[in-house]
């Protein structure tokens, strides 16, 4: 897959995980629920003239399309297939190669949405090819990172606020943390580098501050994640395992993240790491492959085969941590995360036998109830 495409899916996947219940629901009715294909890169590339590489890619976008359409999956926890285009309406950013490249998105008054590029591009800085960008749910910057060993800092605007060399020979993943304080990368090098991004009370930018490295793999790291407060990582490295770390440490005062488990698992690249929001469960995919784990301990549960027809490229659980998303070959799958409903009730059955009061034993009932149904719900429709 070109990295146009790539960046473009994977994109779509960020914003996704953000909006997936409405996604679900919104396209449950008028979707087919196997071999979908996510159609949105011919559509947002209507918006980027790359002249030279056009007509390439169209032949390239029909050959592939004609081999994926034989591709046809469906698995018991499979919520939906994606080729709507509701979850288009959240792409407001691309990559095309070099560039970054800012779209509007127009809502029109038939309910569709347009994309409409902004007058001019992001100044050209990277000297390689991006692998990554992201943006912080903050909204103050937005990172990209480029197959070297840059990491450029954005404001929204365009300039760049920082420079970060990751010195780790080359940069193979680069993510911004989901509560938008750390930009963090991997690479060759058996270490995941996190930095801070600091700003002042009134918001402006202050400086990019190293804060803390994940050392223990023993060779190259190819994909990690964080829960949604950053208190947790996953990684996973050629060294044949991953790895879940504390990372609620006050590294101002040289603390260091601390490794939690290791699990044995030999993957090949491309091979992705998901760590669900609430840290209560682990996904790893690699190639065709995904497997999903109880974080507790590291168990798998569950492993779903062949889920698209071609390697998976990218992989995150919604903010609710209720579906687990994958992308490859244009289009999105989302699971039903009944590992991490089975954790809850695990969870909170020990909770409710510690229960001190009334209101915090209800509470915590009301926890088990909610998702002793959405697993039924799942259950039920296996059968
Ligand atoms: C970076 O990307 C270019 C273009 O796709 C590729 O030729 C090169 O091998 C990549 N470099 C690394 C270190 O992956
Ligand atoms: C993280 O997820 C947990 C569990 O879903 C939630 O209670 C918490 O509010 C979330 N925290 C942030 C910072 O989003
Ligand atoms: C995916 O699973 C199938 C079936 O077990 C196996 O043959 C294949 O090698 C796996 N692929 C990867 C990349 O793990």
């Amino acid at each position: 897959m070109e990295p146009f495409a790539i960046i473009a899916v994977s994109l779509l996947l960020g914003a996704l995980i953000y909006f997936i219940s409405a996604a679900v629901t919104g396209s449950r009715k008028s979707l087919p629920q196997e071999g979908s294909i996510v159609e949105e890169d011919s559509k947002v590339s209507n918006g980027v003239s790359d002249k030279n590489t056009a007509s390439k890619k169209q032949k390239l976008q029909r050959l592939r399309k004609e081999k994926l359409q034989q591709h046809v999956f469906s698995h018991p926890l499979l919520a939906t297939s994606l080729k709507d285009c509701i979850p288009l309406a959240f792409i407001t950013w691309l990559a095309n190669e070099e560039t970054i490249r800012v779209f509007k998105m127009i809502k029109k008054d038939d309910g569709t949405f347009t994309f409409t590029a902004a007058p001019e591009d992001f100044p050209k800085k990277h000297k390689a090819p991006i692998v990554n960008i992201g943006i912080a749910e903050t909204g103050k910057f937005i990172m990209s990172a480029s197959n070297d060993t840059t990491i450029l800092i954005w404001d929204l605007k365009g300039e760049v606020l920082a420079t970060i060399n990751t010195n780790q020979m080359n940069n193979a993943y680069a993510t911004v943390s989901p509560c938008g304080r750390f930009v963090a990368s991997c690479g060759f090098t058996p270490d995941v580098k996190v930095w801070e991004v600091c700003f002042t009370k009134s918001g402006s930018f202050r400086e990019v501050m190293r804060a803390f490295d994940l050392k223990g793999h023993s060779a190259g790291i190819y994909s990690f994640a964080f829960s949604n407060d950053s208190t947790r990582m996953a990684t996973i490295s050629k060294d044949g395992t991953w790895k879940l770390w504390d990372t609620d440490v006050q590294y101002k005062q040289q603390q260091d993240p601390y490794l939690l488990y290791t699990m044995k698992y030999e993957v090949s690249d491309p091979c992705r790491i998901a760590l669900s929001p609430d840290a209560r469960v682990v996904a790893i995919s690699s190639g065709f492959n995904i497997t999903v784990h109880n974080a507790k301990m590291g168990k798998q549960e569950e492993e779903i085969l062949n889920v698209h027809g071609e390697e998976i490229t990218g992989l995150a659980f919604d903010v609710n941590s209720r579906f687990l998303v994958s992308c490859g070959d244009r289009a999105i799958r989302v699971f039903h995360n009944v590992v991490g409903y089975r954790a809850v009730i695990e969870e909170m059955e020990v909770r409710l036998k510690k229960a001190t009061n009334e209101a915090m034993r209800e509470r915590v009932q009301q926890q088990i109830s909610d998702a002793q149904k959405a697993l039924e719900a799942v259950c039920i429709r296996k059968e």
